[in-house]
């Protein structure tokens, strides 16, 4: 089979370097890719992987290469190309595509979509309210005492989720994102959810429009900073599984989540095949979902698919298909951590194009796997591209095991600026 991944960030170096190790393919592109990604080889022993540059959000492009080079199955990492609608432009064209359609992305492009989903089905979440009127919203964060969280409807970047501690902060969070429009027009309406203690912890479970199937749980260091200080990232680490759930209680939060999602999608026409990802706060009242992303976590997906014994192709092609029901997910009971490596500066402001030294060395450890993010070739050398550059991975017996591994290939490799966070699965531990 020949196959597409669309996307270019440690997610989708994953995902190409997993799918490389299925016999069913014989040729692999990425678009646009990184510098790991061009270094894949298939299993097959075929030609490398080939990364064309094409941006993901380059619809008619993707169309076109897809129709070219007559790609069997085209797998999207990121959101932005799935609210764009490329699945649904794939199939219209009679194009197999692993991804959720224009319809299915709105629970994660919009957040008052899926407030509203989330209280008619009865999905566990928070207390929450959603507006496009100031004056009501400011309303009813007074109720909450000030204590919430404002959440801009549609995708900023991540960015356009304020928690303020007391009404004034709260306030200003409705003017920033409803009147100053800090965040653009995803800020025309607003969820306000209350704010919610506990222990945070990422769920992802692959659906084909009829079954979902959960995976185990991980989690994600936000913050840039040890102790979970500083500012909010894309993710600097993950690890799994993490010891917050136990299998049964796991079994009961997807009893309790994922069996409701699927009737409401099939009550409301919503074929979701693709991943779920609902961010999930296990809190003393029980498991409450913040938000659904409509996608595989980065880098939760690094951690997910070095655990992951069965053939991603195969699950993924069962998701496409409607078949998944007859097939069982298999992990490694090995334990996995990763650590994100990234450039001085992020979040904010970094520079790019640093040299980086001891890769080889890093990946050439046992159990270890250095996936690239913002990586890119320059003069036959690897350089820094992005904000976050590369991914450490390392299974181990157990999680102290995979920890101390990751951080043995961290200490293998440098570049200037380089940061990372040196507490990765420690509150595990
Ligand atoms: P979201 O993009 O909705 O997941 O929000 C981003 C981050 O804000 C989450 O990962 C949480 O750490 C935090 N957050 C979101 N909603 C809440 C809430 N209701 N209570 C506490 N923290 C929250
Ligand atoms: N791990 C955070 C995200 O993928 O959104």
């Amino acid at each position: 089979m020949k196959i597409l991944v669309i996307g270019s960030g440690g997610r989708e170096h994953a995902l190409v370097w997993k799918l490389a190790q299925s016999p069913h393919v014989t040729q692999m592109w990425c678009a646009p890719g990184n510098a790991g990604i061009a270094q894949e080889r298939l299993a097959k022993n075929t030609p490398p992987v080939e990364c064309v540059a094409i941006g993901a959000e380059d619809l008619p492009k993707l169309l076109a290469f897809a129709q070219d080079k007559k790609i069997d199955l085209t797998v999207v990492g990121p959101d932005n190309p799935l609210a764009l609608g490329i699945v649904d432009l794939f199939q219209a064209h009679g194009l197999r595509i692993w991804g959720v359609n224009k319809k299915a992305a709105q629970f994660e492009s919009s957040k008052v979509f899926s407030q509203k989903f989330m209280e008619k089905y009865g999905i566990p979440t928070a207390a929450a309210g959603t507006f496009s009127d100031v004056v009501a919203a400011k309303k009813f964060t007074a109720t909450l005492g000030g204590k919430c969280v404002v959440k801009a409807d549609g995708l900023a970047l991540g960015k356009g989720v304020l928690i303020c501690t007391n009404q004034t902060e709260a306030e200003k969070a409705v003017d920033e994102i409803m009147v100053s429009k800090a965040f653009g027009a995803a800020g025309a309406s607003v969820v306000i959810q209350e704010f919610l203690e506990g222990t945070e912890v990422s769920l992802h479970a692959l659906c084909d429009g009829k079954v979902a199937k959960i995976f185990p749980t991980s989690q994600d260091h936000k913050r840039a900073l040890d102790g979970d200080l500083g500012l909010n990232t894309g993710g600097m680490g993950t690890y799994s599984p993490t010891p917050f759930l136990t299998d049964a209680q796991l079994a009961d939060v997807a009893n309790k989540v994922l069996e409701p999602f699927m009737r409401g999608c099939v009550a409301e026409g919503i074929d979701y095949r693709g991943l779920l990802y609902p961010g999930v706060m296990l809190t003393k009242h029980g498991p409450k979902i913040l938000e659904f992303n409509a996608r595989f976590g980065d880098p939760e997906t690094q951690v997910y698919l070095t655990r992951l014994e069965n053939d991603l192709l195969e699950l993924l092609a069962a998701s496409v298909c409607g078949s998944l029901g007859s097939l069982e997910l298999k992990w490694s009971p090995r334990a996995s951590v990763c650590v994100v490596l990234a450039s001085g500066g992020y979040p904010g402001n970094y520079a790019k194009g640093k040299p980086m030294l001891g890769l080889a060395e890093a990946d050439a450890l046992p159990s270890t796997k250095v996936f690239h993010a913002g990586t890119a070739l320059k003069d036959g050398q690897v350089v820094t591209n992005g904000g976050r550059v590369l991914g450490v991975t390392a299974l181990g017996k157990d999680l102290r095991a995979a920890q101390a591994a990751a951080y043995a290939a961290v200490d293998k490799i440098c570049f200037e600026g380089m940061q990372f966070r040196r507490d990765i699965a420690a509150k595990a531990l």
